[in-house]
């Protein structure tokens, strides 16, 4: 970490945390929450390495209170919380469950109170079951179902929140939990799951409109990024790169800023109807952009390899407890990239994730001291200075996470917080980033 004192950053710029409803909330059947296909896969057998579940979390639900005083705390302008579907509605369908919407009522009026803008994500994956069941993403009636509930979400808040985030990081959903099967649904379609791809995108594009005819808060999409760095120089790993490329860094950025699906890609475009693109290309004021870490692609070694690419470990960078390669430049490299591939296209951006886990734990003294998030925040906030200084519009950084939760296949094994959790008693402590973060912030 470098001792130069952090650039400045200019007025209005928003400073933020990020979390998830499934992840902190628990109360899986408090007041009505029907159950999503997150519940479902936690509760199968050898799903999660630990075998948790989010049944309680981080008790948010009944600790929110307790939370918001931590972002009044922290001096955050903004908190970024999802919206979970099926406290809503139940089922995915039907009208709206009273009891569910009162809960991000008196969530949004305690952020409102401590002069924190909340910043709500309406799909953090947490699907309603009895969608799934009908097919889930892969089912087109799904894009209309979420429109409706975009609906019945900001005629309740739309006076009050002040960013909506329609998806978070379609590409991980299709690709984690209907390509690959390691998070929820589970299923393993490989690049049979195109369609997952355009539904949320065509859910995205309904529900711009049904937001915007509600209120006039900014709509924003929050979409997974990962600069690709080839670790071989030949013609095929040049050409795997561009595949990797296009799949996870074009794959959903180009038809909503207006190019429709990328070529190369070769999907079978049987599930595009007539008039879906310009639906998912309808304007949105702000591009969320979630960062973690560049991927290493080199071209398959088997020849009949399913995929046209094969990822790789990065060397020569430092690791988190992920063992993801802490890589500040890739945050640079990669809002350049969007920058130069969009052009006037692109919307101001917002990160609206960026973060490390590490083994945090408290001291003999009760502290918890976690060097190397304040590191890893400080490296990546000075990759978007730099960024905004080449001229790419950067409006706002939202660190994941404000609290240790439950990591998705990864249970309760990987700490992200600014604020350390002990989840058998649930007490809360700031870590010493907490600390950074809020000194920071001030100045
Ligand atoms: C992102 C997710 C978020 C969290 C972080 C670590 O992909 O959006 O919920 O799991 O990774």
């Amino acid at each position: 970490m470098t001792s130069a004192p952090m650039p400045e950053f200019p007025a209005g710029f928003r400073w933020g945390v990020s979390t998830s409803a499934y992840q902190i909330e628990g109360a899986v059947t408090a007041d009505g929450r029907g159950p999503s296909i997150w519940d479902t896969f936690a509760h199968s057998p050898g799903r999660i390495v630990d075998g948790s579940t989010g049944d309680e979390a981080c008790d948010h639900y009944h600790r929110y209170a307790e939370d918001v005083g931590l972002l009044a705390g922290l001096g955050v302008s903004a908190y970024r919380f999802s919206i979970a579907w099926p406290r809503i509605q139940p089922t995915g369908a039907g009208p709206a469950n009273p009891a569910g919407l009162d809960f991000y009522d008196r969530l949004v009026d305690a952020l409102l109170a401590a002069g924190v803008d909340p910043v709500a994500t309406l799909f953090h994956w947490d699907l309603p079951q009895a969608l799934e069941d009908a097919g889930g993403w892969l089912n087109r009636d799904s894009a209309d179902r979420f429109a409706e509930y975009a609906d019945l979400v900001a005629a309740r808040l739309g006076d009050r929140v002040k960013l909506w985030i329609t998806l978070n990081e379609p590409f991980i959903h299709m690709s984690l939990g209907h390509g690959m099967g390691v998070h929820a649904p589970g299923r393993m379609l490989l690049f049979d799951a195109f369609p997952v791809a355009h539904h949320q995108l065509l859910g995205h594009g309904l529900a711009v409109s049904a937001l915007r005819a509600r209120g006039t808060a900014p709509v924003a999409i929050a979409n997974n990024y990962s600069p690709v760095r080839l670790a071989g120089e030949t013609d095929a790993d040049r050409a795997a790169g561009a595949a990797y490329d296009a799949l996870h860094n074009r794959l959903f950025t180009d038809p909503l800023l207006g190019r429709g699906y990328p070529e190369e890609l070769g999907f079978d475009p049987a599930v595009v109807r007539a008039g879906d693109l310009d639906v998912i290309a309808a304007p949105v004021d702000v591009l969320g952009v979630n960062y973690y870490n560049p991927t290493g692609i080199r071209a398959p070694a088997e020849e009949d390899s399913p995929l046209p690419f094969e990822i790789v470990p990065l060397d020569g960078y430092p690791r988190t407890a992920f063992d993801w390669p802490v890589a500040p430049d890739g945050l640079r490299e990669l809002l350049l990239q969007l920058h130069h591939r969009y052009g006037d296209a692109l919307p101001p951006i917002q990160i609206t994730e960026s973060g490390c886990a590490y083994d945090d734990e408290p001291d003999a003294d009760g502290r918890v001291p976690d060097p190397d998030r304040i590191a890893y925040l400080d490296g990546h906030l000075r990759a978007v200075h730099e960024a905004m200084a080449a001229g790419v519009p950067v409006t706002g950084y939202f660190v994941w996470s404000l609290l240790d939760n439950w990591e998705w296949a990864e249970g309760f094994t990987k700490r992200f917080g600014l604020v350390h959790v002990d989840y058998a008693t649930q007490r809360r402590t700031p870590k010493s980033s907490y600390a950074w973060f809020r000194d920071l912030v001030r100045r």
